[in-house]
This record gives structure tokens, sequence and C-alpha cells, in this order.
């Protein structure tokens, strides 16, 4: 199996898993941790096993599941020692308000809660429970306590519940849980900056019911957008019509259709960025006519034509007013990939281009791969190889980085 791009890849992470009806979630959670290359063990309380069986867990962690107080594997050493001295990180999920009550105040009486202890590892809590209990005094001073002592702590989501009410207190989605795991172990060193990125097609209306647009996923720019805020940045993202899920909950989305829209949306936000990323596949041109009504074919008619006229090019007008600002552009190709591309980052007064060569199979428009060169000011072309565009978007971020920094030592 192919291992998904991830700081997880090789991490050692304890799943604790406690008595809530959300922990039959936990086996797709464990399932993805091993899917990104972590070896995972899992820690289920007795009312956990009320809900789940060890089995599962053990079948899709491939480790034994430990559920006693003193079971005595993992070598010689008494379990919750040898466990917590090799995680590099645990996640409690489902986490009740017994438990959080529990290691609120100090109370280890099982395994789970005496490993949460002995470890110095970075403990997450993805709590999830009725709403009338989250809400109530004792969960949320609890809630307090554990984070003064320095526990990571996921807000519930809202929706329905398990009990039939309707409120927060939903298990987050485990695309959430994930990213949050993830960040935990990113280093934060785009902290500070406010990037702009724009993903996905524009769209030009030929009528009310038919329009021109293009191939473009948005699947590179929100990886771009994902990962600039797992290092820290904070992101606006401006977007296209795609049918991707929001890649994260803390990056302000701007949808829009059009060409215009997607100028107006970047010239009103782009001044306070610091770096502006455009993945977006742009449309060169429009519809002329407004057509108010739907275009009406004629009995004998075999030809329509349609009159276009040039849209405005967002990124040549951000090139001129840009000021210190790092620019970056996309340029996809079918030929001539570093010539054509590096020709547009002096025509648009880009600081890098992305040039991919759209004409290659398997990678590029609507892919979840991407090969790419990589082009600065001076002509300097770094190719990077097939790669998850989550990768990608990585190296893309460092060579972003490495110009920040020649800024700010230039100041
Ligand atoms: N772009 C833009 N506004 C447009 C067209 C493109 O901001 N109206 C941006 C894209 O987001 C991308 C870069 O310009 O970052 C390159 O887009 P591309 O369409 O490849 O460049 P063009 O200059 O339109 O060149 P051509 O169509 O001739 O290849």
């Amino acid at each position: 199996m192919e291992k998904e791009f991830s700081m997880l890849n090789g991490k050692e992470i304890i799943v604790g898993i406690t008595g809530g009806i959300a922990a039959y979630k936990t086996a797709e959670l464990v399932r993805e941790l091993t899917k990104r290359g972590a070896n995972v063990h899992v820690v289920m309380t007795k009312n956990a096993m009320e809900f789940v069986t060890p089995l599962t867990f053990q079948t899709i962690s491939g480790n034994p599941v430990v559920h006693q107080m003193f079971e005595l594997f993992y070598g010689s050493k008494i379990g919750h020692i040898a466990l917590s001295d090799i995680a590099d990180q645990m996640v409690i999920v489902p986490a009740t308000a017994n438990i959080i009550g529990k290691i609120a105040n100090g109370i280890a009486d099982d395994f789970l809660t005496t490993m949460v202890m002995a470890t110095t590892v970075p403990i997450l809590f993805v709590p999830s429970m009725n709403t009338k209990m989250w809400e109530s005094k004792a969960v949320q001073c609890n809630i307090g306590k554990l984070k003064e002592n320095g526990f990571e702590i996921m807000e519930p989501g809202t929706g329905d519940l398990a009990c039939g009410t309707h409120g927060k207190g939903r298990l987050p989605t485990i695309g959430e849980i994930l990213e949050k795991m993830e960040d935990i172990f990113t280093k934060k060193d785009l902290k500070g900056e406010r990037i702009l990125v724009t993903a996905g097609p524009t769209m030009e209306f030929i009528d009310p019911v038919r329009c021109i647009t293009n191939r473009s996923s948005g699947k590179m720019g929100y990886a771009i957008a994902k990962l600039a805020r797992r290092r820290g940045a904070e992101v606006i993202l401006i977007t296209g019509k795609t049918y991707l899920e929001p890649p994260r909950n803390d990056i302000r989305i701007i949808e829009i259709t059009t060409a215009y829209e997607m100028r107006e949306a970047v010239l009103e936000h782009y001044k306070d960025c610091s770096v502006i990323i455009k993945t977006a596949a742009v449309a060169d041109f429009r519809c002329r006519a407004e057509n108010c009504q739907k275009i009406k074919k004629q009995e004998d008619q075999d030809i329509l034509l349609l009159e276009l006229e040039k849209n405005p090019d967002i990124i040549g007008e951000l090139g001129r007013i840009k000021e210190d600002r790092i620019l970056v552009g996309f340029a996809a190709e079918t030929e001539k990939l570093v010539d054509h591309a590096y020709d547009k980052l002096k025509r648009k007064k880009l600081d890098l281009i992305i040039a991919n060569d759209v004409s290659k199979p398997g990678i590029g428009f609507g892919s979840d791969k991407n090969e790419v060169t990589i082009i600065d000011k001076t002509g300097y072309a770094r190719h990077v190889p097939e790669k998850s565009k989550d990768e990608i978007a990585d190296v893309i971020l460092d060579a972003v980085k490495r110009l920040l920094k020649k800024k700010k030592k230039e100041r």
C-alpha cells in the first residue's frame, strides 16, 4: 500500500478509546493513521468495550490492543510505561466527560489514565458527548484545567447527536482529527505570514444555463492552502466551483464564479498578504453578449458562433502593484515547458512560477499527483518528480519560505 505524504509517517501513535457511542468511528481513524504510515497502538477502557471490540482494532492496527491494567506485553517493562515510552503522540477519541474529568483531576485508575500520567508526549483530546453535558460547568471547568496543563483539545462539532438531539457535541470528522494530529507534528515556520491562494476553475456564462469552464479540480490550490495553514500561516482561499471538501475549517474561504469576481476578491484581499499564490485556472475569455434568456437553436442551424472577449489578467495586474509581496504563478503548458513558463514569469513580474506539463497522462488536472518545475527570477529551474499534490505543495512552500527569508535579510 502506497503511504500518503504525512508527518504521521513512521510515528508511534497511541489511540485511547473511551466509552461513548462515537467509539465506532475510531476504527476509521486507526485505518487512516496506518494508511499514513503510523504504527498505531490502541488502548481501550472497560466502558469502550461496551461499544466496540478489541478484535476490530487489533485487526486494523496489526498490534495487540491493551484493555486491562496489568498486561505485560511490549517487552519486559510494565505495559503502560513501555507504551508511553515509545509513543510520539497520543489521541483520546472519543473523550467522554468521565475521562476528561479523571485526567483533569489527576485520577489514574486504569491503563489509559495511568499511561496519560506517565507520558510527556503531546496528548490530544477529541471530546464527544451530549450538548448539555458538554456545556455543563463541570466539563467546561475540567476542559479549562486540561488546557492549562498543556493538553490539546478539539472543539466538538455541531449537528445531530446519537441521543436524538441537535447541537454541539459531535465527534469532529476523521479528516479534521487527522489534520489536527498532523498540525501537532508540524513546525510552524510560516507563522506570521498571511498567504492568499486562488484555486479551481472560473466559469463564464453563455446564457443562464450554459457556461465555459475548464478541467481544473482545485486540488493543487487546496493542498497549498492546507499545508500553508498547517505550517502556521494565516490563509485566505479564493476558489472557483470545485467538488472538494474545505481543506481546513480555520482557513477563510471566498467562493467566486467568474474571472471578474476572482479579480475583485483578489484585489480586495491581497494588500494584507505577504504571499500570493495563484493556482486558479482563470478563463482567458468570456462571452461578449450578455444573454439573459436561454439561447434557442433554430431548426436549420448547424453552427453557433460565440463572440468572446478577453478577461482581465489578474496575476499580470498584481505583478504591477505587488510591491515587496511574493507573487507565485502557475503555468500549464503542453510544450517548451521551461521556456514558456519563464517567459510568463518575466512578463507578469512573478517571483516564482510553477510549470507543469498538462499533456502528461496521470498527473495535473483532476489527478491527486503532480510533477512540476519550479522556476525563479534568475531562470533557475528545479524539477520536482511525480509526487502527491500535498507533497508538491510542501516543496512549493519551501521555495516560498526561502524567498521570504531572503527578502527579510534584504530589508
Ligand atoms: N492568470 C490570471 N488571470 C488570467 C489568466 C491567468 O491571474 N486571466 C494566472 C493563473 O492563475 C496562473 C498564471 O496566470 O497563475 C498563468 O496562467 P496561464 O493561463 O497559463 O497563462 P496565460 O498568460 O493566460 O498564457 P497562455 O494562456 O497563453 O498559456
